[in-house]
């Protein structure tokens, strides 16, 4: 891919301890229109900005002489040992801040036994990233235009050893994002989507009383038929990604899913 990191780091400079420290030295360390592809949320950025502020509105109520001797993060997912509660998300093309990209992620994921989900938009092919660790990891899937090709995605994930399928359901097309569109970002040419084949949909005739965006951009986008589909054709636990209305959540589990992601898409998709 065309972007190189401006500056290559041997070691953690001193000065970054916290999370917002690590934000400040990727906004130094690549191309301004880079930084803003990664950093922004869709439209205006007010589901983006009431999430941090919900992060930051949870208060813990604490407790204090407790013995901590026995004490650990342990936990059990879907059959699955986690040393701690924490998985990485799967973030797409991290070609674009990293040429070793998800490799490098995984095996930071691997060295501190935190699971990691591998983006259906990976910089790098599933089978590479997936070699990468020993600890649980998990597939992001997206739901592709022909049954034949979300078929492949699932089959190679099952063979590369993933123990989960993440399928994301809140964008069913990409969100717009204002500050990328004055940025003047675009992917660049060769930020191939490795692990998917692009088929080129047909521009479709449409009817003077249909809508460009029902009829037209959306009617390829995935529903509910496809989840009952899906759950046929894996044994793999199938975690629904992009839950937010309680009656979505319950609609996944009746079909059979094992788990839900309540999430936004970090505010990305619809604002
Ligand atoms: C995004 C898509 C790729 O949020 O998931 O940019």
């Amino acid at each position: 891919m065309n972007y190189p990191i401006y500056k290559k780091l041997d070691s953690i400079p001193a000065d970054i301890v916290s999370l917002d420290d690590y934000e400040q030295l990727a906004r130094n360390s690549m191309p301004a229109e880079v930084f803003t592809y990664i950093h922004s949320g869709g439209a205006d950025e007010y589901t983006l900005a009431r999430n941090r502020q919900a992060f930051a509105d949870i208060s813990l109520y604490s407790r204090v002489l407790e013995k901590f001797d026995t004490a650990s993060t342990r936990t059990t997912l879907l059959g699955q040992e986690f040393r701690h509660p924490f998985l990485l998300a799967p973030v797409a093309h991290q070609g674009l801040v990293h040429q070793e990209a998800e490799l490098a992620s995984a095996q930071a994921a691997d060295a501190l036994d935190t699971g990691f989900i591998t983006s259906n938009l990976a910089s790098k092919s599933l089978e590479d990233i997936a070699a990468q660790t020993g600890g649980p990891k998990w597939f992001q899937l997206y739901i592709q235009s022909t049954r034949e090709h979300t078929l492949e995605l699932v089959r190679r994930a099952e063979q590369a050893g993933y123990s989960a399928i993440v399928v994301t359901v809140d964008v069913p097309i990409n969100g717009l994002r204002n500050n990328i569109q004055r940025s003047g970002f675009q992917l660049p040419p060769d930020a191939q989507q490795i692990n998917i084949q692009r088929v080129k949909s047909q521009p479709k005739e449409l009817a003077p009383d249909q809508s460009v965006i029902f009829q037209g951009i959306m009617s390829e986008s995935p529903n509910w038929r496809d989840m009952e589909w899906l759950r046929k054709i894996t044994r793999l636990p199938i975690i629904v990604k992009g839950i937010t209305h309680p009656m979505d959540a319950k609609r996944s589990i009746e079909l059979g899913a094992n788990g839900v992601v309540v999430s936004n898409h970090g505010g990305r998709g619809l604002d």
